[in-house]
């Protein structure tokens, strides 16, 4: 990665007259670690970085927030640009100024909220992703778009239908004007509930964006996060909570049908039908985002308008038929377990 895209990045910056000092992080979510973050901001107390100087986090995700939690604890918080290179970080890791690492308990569960000073998004990096990658991206894209409203959804459908029939596509202003739309929208919601107020619940809260995140997290816990991309157990998540939405009469069927396109669009998801749904009901109630060991679900009515859900509300019958209905097999799968 960083020989793809990080040399040409200094080379420019020393020629535009900055000082720069490189520091690499192996390359895994399992590296989002305390260690890791040690070593991280003692580079920064080696090369005698100080309260104006910056950090530049180039990568996906897990760079962005171990650099970004780096540079908000280092001092007190220094400034970082996030300069995103997967399709995931780019339209949504990278904005909202969340930032931290992952303990054995459970991800993200230490961390800081520190907004960039800027990011920088170059789609051309999209090219030299790996498809599964794309996958997980375009499935948080789908996601953005079912709960930003119905111009984004159908700008989404659109753009993921030519993608299919050339990569290309990924290079054109429309795509880049997408990833923009997406930016725009995530920032907008941030701005108006930054810390992800726990007593807020309505349509636009930062909770919102947790839309197929329920079931989600559940499917990369049981599975210890081998078989599935976080992207990849959100598109299922996504047709979960599409299911549970239609079963309690919020989202009429045809909806449900153009979320089902909008998810088969993004590419082919691992198999999901053969996990135990008893376990997977377990893993839902340890969900860090429940409030007083309450699950809140993150539902739809029609696109572009989400509901909060208690889930002492929903019948464990109904839990269950919409988890098989979300994870059952359809065309265009792959096998589980990469
Ligand atoms: N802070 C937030 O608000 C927020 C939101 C969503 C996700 N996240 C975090 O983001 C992380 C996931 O991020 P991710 O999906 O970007 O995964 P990632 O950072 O692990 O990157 C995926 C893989 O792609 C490689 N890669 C990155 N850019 C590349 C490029 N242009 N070409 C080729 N390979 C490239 C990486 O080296 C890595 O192997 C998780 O840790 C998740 O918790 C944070
Ligand atoms: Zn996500």
């Amino acid at each position: 990665m960083f020989g793809l895209y990080g040399r040409p990045i200094v080379r420019s910056l020393k020629s535009a007259g900055f000082k720069t000092f490189t520091w690499l992080m192996p390359e895994g979510e399992r590296y989002k670690s305390f260690s890791i973050l040690e070593k991280a901001v003692g580079f920064l107390s080696e090369s005698r970085f100080e309260r104006n100087d910056l950090v530049l986090a180039l990568g996906g995700g897990v760079v962005g927030d171990l650099a970004g939690f780096g540079a908000a604890i280092y001092l007190r918080g220094i400034p970082v640009i996030q300069v995103p290179t997967t399709l995931l970080a780019q339209i949504d890791s990278s904005v909202g100024g969340k930032t931290g690492i992952n303990l054995p308990a459970g991800k993200n569960l230490v961390g800081a909220f520190h907004q960039p000073t800027a990011v920088f998004i170059d789609t051309e990096t999209l090219m030299s992703l790996p498809s599964r990658e794309l996958v997980s991206g375009f499935c948080e894209m789908v996601k953005q778009s079912l709960i930003a409203g119905e111009s984004l959804f159908e700008k989404t459908v659109k753009c993921l239908r030519e993608v299919s029939k050339t990569k290309d596509f990924l290079l054109s202003t429309e795509f880049e004007e997408l990833i923009a739309a997406n930016c725009a929208f995530k920032a907008s919601i941030v701005a108006n509930d930054e810390r992800e107020a726990t007593n807020r619940s309505d349509v636009k809260s930062r909770r919102i964006l947790n839309f197929g995140h329920t079931t989600a997290h559940a499917l990369e816990a049981i599975t210890n996060y081998r078989t599935f991309r976080h992207g990849e157990a959100v598109g299922y998540g996504m047709l979960v909570a599409g299911e549970l939405s239609r079963n309690l009469g919020l989202l009429a069927s045809q909806d449900l049908q153009s979320l089902r396109t909008a998810v088969a669009l993004c590419g082919p998801l691992p198999r999901a039908d053969h996990l135990d749904v008893n376990q997977i009901i377990r893993a839902l109630q340890h969900d860090k985002k429940s409030v007083g060991g309450q699950i809140n679900w993150v539902l739809l009515e029609r696109v572009g308008l989400p509901k909060i859900v208690d889930g002492g509300l929903i019948s464990a019958r109904t839990l269950r038929l919409s988890l098989r209905a979300g994870l059952q097999r359809r065309p265009r799968q792959t096998e589980g377990g990469h």
